[in-house]
C-alpha cells in the first residue's frame, strides 16, 4: 500500500492545528503509520529541502522549519500521495481552495502550515530521512469498510 510523508510545520503546531489536521487524514480513511514531534537541526532541514537550495526563498524556508517543533507523520492508503496533496491544497494559500487545509488555515506561502510529499519517489526518500527507525507495522480493522 502507498505511503506518504506529511509534516505539520511550526506554525501549525504553534496554532494548535495538529488535532484538526490529523482528523482530516483519519476521517478520509488513511492509516497513521508513524508520528513524532521533533525539532530539527538546520542541516537536517537543508537536507529535506535540498532540491530547493538554489531558490531565493531557501534560507527563509529553512529558518521557518527550524523555528519550532514539527509533527512528522507517515500516512498509508490507496493513492495517499496524490490525495494527501489534495487534502493539503495548493502550495500558495492564496490559490488553495476552501475545504483544503491551506485553504482553510493559511494566508502566506511562507507560513503554509503543512508539507506533503509530491510523488511516490519523494515520499520514499522523505520517509527514509525522517523515520530511519522505520514505522509501525499494523493494519486498521476498518480496512474492509474503506476498501472494496
Ligand atoms: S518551486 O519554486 O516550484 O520549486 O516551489 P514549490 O514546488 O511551489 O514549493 C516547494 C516548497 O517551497 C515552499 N515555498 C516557499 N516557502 C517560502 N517562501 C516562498 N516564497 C516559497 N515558495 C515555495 C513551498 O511551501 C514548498 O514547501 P513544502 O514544505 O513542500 O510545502
Amino acid at each position: 500500500m502507498e505511503q506518504t510523508f506529511i509534516m505539520i510545520k511550526p506554525d501549525g503546531v504553534q496554532r494548535g492545528l495538529v488535532g484538526e489536521i490529523i482528523a482530516r487524514f483519519e476521517k478520509k480513511g488513511f492509516t497513521l503509520k508513524g508520528l513524532k514531534l521533533v525539532s530539527v537541526e538546520r542541516s537536517f532541514a537543508e537536507k529535506h529541502y535540498a532540491d530547493l537550495s538554489a531558490k531565493p526563498f531557501f534560507n527563509g524556508l529553512v529558518e521557518y522549519i527550524i523555528s519550532g517543533p514539527v509533527i512528522a507523520m507517515v500516512w498509508e492508503g490507496k493513492k495517499v500521495v496524490l490525495t494527501g496533496r489534495k487534502i493539503i491544497g495548493a502550495t500558495n494559500p492564496a490559490d488553495s481552495a476552501p475545504g483544503t487545509i491551506r485553504g482553510d488555515f493559511a494566508i502566506d506561502i511562507g507560513r503554509n502550515v503543512i508539507h506533503g510529499s509530491d510523488s511516490v519517489e519523494s515520499a520514499r526518500k522523505e520517509i527514509a530521512l525522517w523515520f530511519p527507525e522505520g514505522v509501525v507495522g499494523w493494519q486498521t480493522s476498518l480496512q474492509p469498510w474503506i476498501y472494496e
